[in-house]
């Protein structure tokens, strides 16, 4: 393989505007971390009184968004941050990012002016105030779009042929659907917007001084994109709202530039006038990146806000569940991923409940209990779930006379009453990981695993990793940072900068294959399965399957 190297002495900046922060990561020209940076919202942006980073609307049913202006002001903080660390903000040769996927912006007629005259003498927060014609965000956790879903899958010949065209069947979260609702309830702000971005693509545009491409990956959670041709479908963008081509703008690939950075942040926080910026793309997407997920037989799980499960294929089959997207790093190959919003926060819950908020007592108690948690499965749903599509609620069941060894003879019995403290701290661990098993093989993920790549916030607990290790049956790994979405958009940075600097499409491996062994790429064997317990998590998947199956049919919303 060639050698392509970067320039020796530069950086590469990547961000992650994610649901709780603005994390950024700077790499050296060895692939090495030598800064990283935080904004949390809730803390760091008092003001907008975010809980969690949004904002949940009780008056409306699943409704749930940011604030814009507070990604913009998070942007501000973090450049203030890193330009008063010790870094050469100067050596940054190009910059890219990972979005929350599928949120979205809406920029008022006239804003492209205000984008391409900023002042360097003030904030960024203070140009973008009249910019929006929505000043509230939908973001991934909203599930208010259920007609929209299904009016576009209408639109089509059905659900799975939805999921055939884009890569996904309708779902609340999806950018099209929230377009949709917008248009629907708001025209005359759909009618007052001139551009409509991705989270990923807005950071951009702040970054260039104009608006910028959606990119192929990103673009994909969209229900608007024809995956095979990487295009607008027409079919989907009439069946939206009218005028949408023209609000969307072009698509774009993931190592494509977007632009040069734009005079403002030159002045202010004196970037390099070439530095470049590479296209943003999902965090998801971008883990793909990095955690150098290349080999078909490995699953990386990311534990963040969300939970989701990930692995990459070059022949993709969507179905009615899950998602396949554009590999951001391989302009050939796909990524296939499983989705699931209560994550963190619901272990978060928990974790205050019954373990003093604190991880270490979490560790503990977990610990200290057995594995299959005597037939013990606990379903909390904090807020409206993506898989199995189910409403709020809480659900326990005890698997009676379950061994592990058969199903014959196991029933369900549902449990009105709270498990036993030290049972719900391992019932919202397993439970999930027992789902996703069982989804995963579903979905036609490997089973078993080569090996997990376990990523965000929750992927630092090893007690945590130790029960996927044996839920999924296969070693665990993690990589130096929790934070693969900032870490892959660093990398995607230095790979938009080499496939610039070669004028074609270079391969992803070749920025980094020579390095892993002495880079933060480098991963790290965290977890062993216990082999006798495999089987016995496989017979517990089934089980959950089934009711989840119960669940979905009694108050499911399909
Ligand atoms: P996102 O990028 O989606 O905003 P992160 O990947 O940054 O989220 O993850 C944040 C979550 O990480 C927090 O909500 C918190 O619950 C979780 N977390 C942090 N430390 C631990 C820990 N030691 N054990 C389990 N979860 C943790
Ligand atoms: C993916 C999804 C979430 C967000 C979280 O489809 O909705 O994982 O990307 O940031």
């Amino acid at each position: 393989m060639a050698d392509f190297s970067l320039p020796k002495d530069s950086y590469f900046l990547g961000f992650d505007s994610s649901t709780q922060s603005l994390k950024a990561t700077v790499l050296d020209s060895n692939l090495n971390i030598l800064t990283t940076e935080l904004v949390q919202f809730d803390t760091d942006l008092p003001h907008y009184k975010t809980k969690d980073g949004v904002y949940r609307d009780h008056s409306v049913n699943g409704r749930i968004v940011s604030p814009t202006l507070m990604w913009v002001e998070a942007l501000d903080l973090v450049l203030n941050k890193l330009a008063n660390s010790n870094l050469d903000i100067g050596k940054i040769a190009a910059v890219s990012g990972s979005g929350q996927q599928h949120g979205s912006v809406y920029w008022k007629k006239g804003s492209s002016s205000i984008l391409s005259t900023l002042d360097p003498k003030k904030a960024l927060v203070d140009q973008f105030n009249d910019a929006f014609s929505v000043n509230e965000s939908p973001v991934w956790m909203d599930s208010s779009t259920t007609a929209q879903c299904r009016e576009l899958e209408k639109a089509v010949g059905g659900a799975l042929e939805l999921s055939q065209l884009t890569g996904s069947r309708g779902y609340e979260r999806f950018t099209g659907p929230q377009i949709k609702k917008i248009f629907e309830t708001h025209p005359e702000a759909y009618n007052n917007t001139e551009r409509i971005s991705l989270v990923s693509s807005f950071m951009a545009s702040l970054l260039i001084g104009e608006y910028a491409c959606i990119d192929e990956s990103d673009g994909a959670g969209m229900n608007l994109m024809d995956l095979k041709k990487r295009a607008w479908s027409t079919i989907l963008l009439e069946a939206t709202a009218p005028g949408l081509e023209g609000k969307l703008g072009k698509i774009a690939p993931a190592h494509a530039v977007a632009g040069n950075i734009a005079p403002y942040f030159v002045d202010r926080f004196r970037f390099n006038k070439n530095c470049l910026v590479i296209q943003w793309s999902g965090d998801n997407p971008n883990s793909v990146a990095g955690l150098t997920l290349s080999t078909p037989g490995d699953l990386a799980i990311s534990l963040g806000t969300s939970d989701t499960v990930i692995g990459i294929t070059d022949d993709p089959q969507p179905r009615l569940e899950g998602h396949v997207f554009p590999n951001p790093v391989d302009t050939k190959g796909y990524m296939v991923m499983l989705c699931y919003k209560n994550g963190s926060l619901t272990r978060e819950d928990v974790r205050n409940r019954y373990t003093e908020s604190s991880w270490e007592k979490f560790a503990q108690q977990l610990l200290s209990t057995l594995p299959l948690n005597g037939g013990k499965l606990g379903f909390y749903y904090k807020e409206h779930e993506i898989l199995p599509p189910l409403p709020v609620g809480f659900h326990r069941y005890v698997l009676e006379n379950f061994n592990g060894e058969t199903l014959e003879g196991v029933n369900e019995r549902e449990v009105e009453k709270e498990f036993d403290g030290t049972s719900e701290v391992r019932a919202v661990i397993e439970g999930p990981f027992v789902s996703m098993r069982g989804h995963a093989e579903r979905f036609g993920m490997p089973s078993p695993p080569k090996r997990l790549i376990a990523t965000g916030g929750a992927s630092v607990n090893h007690s945590i990793l130790g029960i996927a290790a044996c839920v999924f049956g296969c070693e665990v790994y993690t990589v130096e940072r929790p934070d693969s979405a900032s870490l892959g958009a660093a990398l995607r940075a230095a790979h938009g900068w080499l496939c610039h600097n070669e004028g074609s499409f270079v391969p992803f491996k070749c920025l980094y294959e020579k390095k892993v062994e002495n880079t933060s790429l480098k991963s790290k064997l965290v977890a062993t399965p216990d082999t006798h317990l495999v089987p016995k998590y496989g017979l517990m998947a089934k089980k959950r399957l089934e009711i989840e199956n119960h669940l979905v049919e009694k108050l499911g919303r399909l």
